[in-house]
Formats: C-alpha cells, structure tokens, sequence
C-alpha cells in the first residue's frame, strides 16, 4: 500500500478492505468474505502423518473486499502491493509464482468443479502476518474459496472446502501442505480449539472457556519460507522411515516398535520417526489436560513438543530457541505455563500460554533483550481462539 493510502485507511481488515476497494475501484463492493489466520497449539508437522493437531483460528483476520462485473477479467488489488493484477477468463489460470497464486489457483480449482465464472474485482487487506507461520496462505485460499461459493455459485461443505483449498496449495501452489491450516481456516470456532484426526479428516471441538489462560503470540520476525524444501524434505523423511518401519500409518507406530527398528534407519530418520510418534501422543494427552484444566501439564508438552521440534525434526531457529528458552526460565511462577515455535517452522511465531497478568512479564523480559541479541524487534499479541471464514453481502441497496 503506498503512504497516501495508508493514511486514509485504518481499522481492522474488513474496514480497509472496503474502503480501499472504493479508492482502486471507485465502487461499492458486495461481498467482504473475511478469515482468520491460526495458531497451533501443538501437533506440528503430523497432519501430513495421519496424527492429530490442535489449532484454533485466530481473532486477526485477512479480508477479500469484491464485487462480480460484466467484463471477462478478474482485477485483484492487495494493500500491501501497489498495483492492480489482471487475469483473462478467457485464458487458463496459471501460476506466475507470486502471492496471487493463492487466489488465481482456488478459481482454477473452482472452473475445474464446474463452477459458473464471472468478471470480479478484488481488493484484499490483512491483519494476519505473513510468513510468521500463522497461515496467510490459507486465510487467502479459504477467503477466496468462500467468496466463490457466493459469487460464482459452487458451494462446498466447509470440509470439502478446506481439502478443496489444501488440493490449491499442494498442486497449483507447489507446497506440499497436510489439511490443518485450511481445516481451521475454514471450521474454527470462538472459545475452541479443534482436535483434527488427520487419518479420517474428522475434527472435535474441544473448548477453552474458563479451561484456560491466554494465548499469546511472539513474532520472531524471521521470515519463513516454507516453499524453499526444508518442509518437503521432512515429509520425504518421514515417508521413508514408515517404509523401513514396515507399517501404512504413523498411527500403528508405537515408540517401542520405533526402538526395534532403530538400527535399520539412519539417524535423521530415526529423529524424524521419533518427533512424529512422540507428537501424536503428546497432542492427546494435551486434550485431557485441557479438560480435565491441567495447565502445568499442558505447559510441559507444549515446551516437550518445541524440545522436538528443535532437536529431532530441526525445525526451530536459534532466535526462537532463545524465546523458549527465556519463557521457560521465567516460569510457572511468573504465570507463563509454557510455549513452544507453532506453525510450519524455521522461523515465525511462537506460543506461550500464560496467565493474563503474566504478559507483560513476558514482554519486558523478551522484548529488549531480543532485540540486544538478535538486532530484531519481536511482535506480541494476545489472541482468542475464533470463528472461521465467513463471506458477508455488505450489498446496501
Ligand atoms: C504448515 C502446513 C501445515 C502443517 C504445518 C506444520 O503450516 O501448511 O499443513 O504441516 O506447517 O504443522
């Protein structure tokens, strides 16, 4: 967005978005279709193993201001670019490798599905952080999938949706994602997380009311790229050592069938083998603790989980290591339950759970001191487990 935009725009998402349609369209929209970004509260990197994950979507929103016109073109406008991107109905979506890649492949997927084209114009505004690990991305694939079912009349089932928007990513995008992000993205819930069976595709609410302390969220600002292989290269491993363990599913494999097998596998692959068998059973236990509210144990397998992802899967980062680390020597003392890097990893965000009072502890004991450390400002926010995406007719006649 350039400068003399920015300041005569402001509000949450779904303000901006409508606002600066007027401005690039000189227009009313009709439609705001608004989702949320998500956290995961553990679980991470075994939705694409046939685990269980646990995210909920969260209060910070991206939103797809629109309206359908008589032309062939699809014109989308992003605040955070400067220009209007045009695409021919006429011709074949096709990927140019930028973040409309996330639009353009949910049209392709909904023509493939016989849905009805028109003309749209777009203007998209977002308060979720990109590359964080919050998922951008999704919020952008499910916003614009939710638009299309109003606007190009092909409605899904929000699960279809979601492995309709995952389908996006893995085969038009070229990342090769599992089904949590776009899951949440399109079935979160307010006061909930959502325990997703990622061998059956079914989800469970479970909910956080009165169970729970806040979520607060520390941007490391490092940058992740989850499309430069680190990501692929992981399930690549994971895929090989089910292979050598002889079984079909991650979920038939217990720790002690892991040790037998030990020796057969090379020593990443036996780190991978482990992170993935050890999260699948931590995600569950975390489950009871929620319900039966047993914060210290669900501080200890969120800092269990991050030990896992640091030493056995190598996801995490020195700068998140250290944020970890700091939570964890505050302690339970200070409020702060537990935390662990969320999302895909090699940078972002992480995730502490602490009591309401404990966050600003939390910032003044980080905040300076990552900076002094890493010449980095880090971000903090609190956020509640939400609703997720909603396409809404703001049509006035
Ligand atoms: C990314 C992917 C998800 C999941 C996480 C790691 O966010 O899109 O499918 O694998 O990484 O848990």
């Amino acid at each position: 967005m350039n400068p003399d935009q920015a300041s005569k725009v402001s509000g949450a998402s779904f303000e901006r978005a409508i606002a600066l349609f007027r401005t690039q369209f000189q227009a009313e929209p009709r439609w705001v279709s608004h989702a949320p970004g998500r956290v995961n509260l553990i679980g991470e990197h075994i939705d694409y193993n046939d685990g269980f994950v646990l995210p909920a979507a969260i209060d910070r929103r991206l939103s797809i201001a629109a309206r359908p016109t008589a032309s062939e073109e699809i014109r989308i406008f992003s605040e955070q670019e400067d220009s209007i991107e045009t695409f021919d109905l006429k011709q074949p979506f096709q990927a140019r490798k930028n973040w409309t890649d996330y639009i353009t492949g949910v049209f392709w997927e909904w023509i493939k599905r016989n849905a009805t084209p028109c003309g749209l114009e777009l203007c998209i505004a977002s308060d979720v952080p990109l590359g964080a690990g919050l998922s951008s991305s999704a919020a952008l694939e499910v916003a614009t999938a939710t638009l299309l079912e109003d606007a190009w009349h092909l409605a899904l089932s929000p699960t279809e949706k979601a492995l309709a928007c995952q389908s996006v990513e893995a085969n038009y995008v070229g990342m090769p994602c599992g089904i949590m992000d776009q899951f949440i993205v399109s079935l979160g819930k307010k006061d909930h997380l959502l325990l997703i069976d990622c061998q059956t595709n079914t989800h469970e609410l479970v909910p956080t009311r009165g169970a729970f302390p806040t979520l607060l969220i520390i941007n490391s600002n490092v940058r992740h790229a989850l499309t430069d292989g680190g990501y692929a290269a992981r399930r690549r491993q994971c895929d090989e050592a089910l292979a050598v363990i002889g079984e079909r599913s991650w979920r038939n494999v217990t720790l002690e069938a892991l040790e037998k097998n030990k020796s057969e596998l090379s020593k990443v692959h036996y780190q991978r083998a482990r992170h993935v068998v050890s999260e699948i059973d931590r995600t569950q236990q975390a489950v009871k603790a929620i319900q039966e509210r047993n914060m210290e144990q669900l501080g200890k397998l969120l800092y269990t989980s991050h030990d896992s992802l640091r030493h056995d899967y190598d996801v995490s980062c020195v700068e998140l290591d250290w944020i970890i680390d700091r939570l964890q020597s505050l302690g339970t003392c200070a409020g702060i339950w537990g935390g662990r890097i969320t999302g895909g990893g090699f940078g972002g965000c992480a995730v502490a759970l602490v009591e309401p009072d404990a966050v600003s502890t939390a910032r003044d004991h980080i905040q300076a001191a990552y900076h002094e450390t890493f010449g980095i400002q880090p971000d903090f926010f609190i956020t509640h487990p939400s609703g997720g995406c909603e396409c809404v007719n703001v049509d006035i006649p």
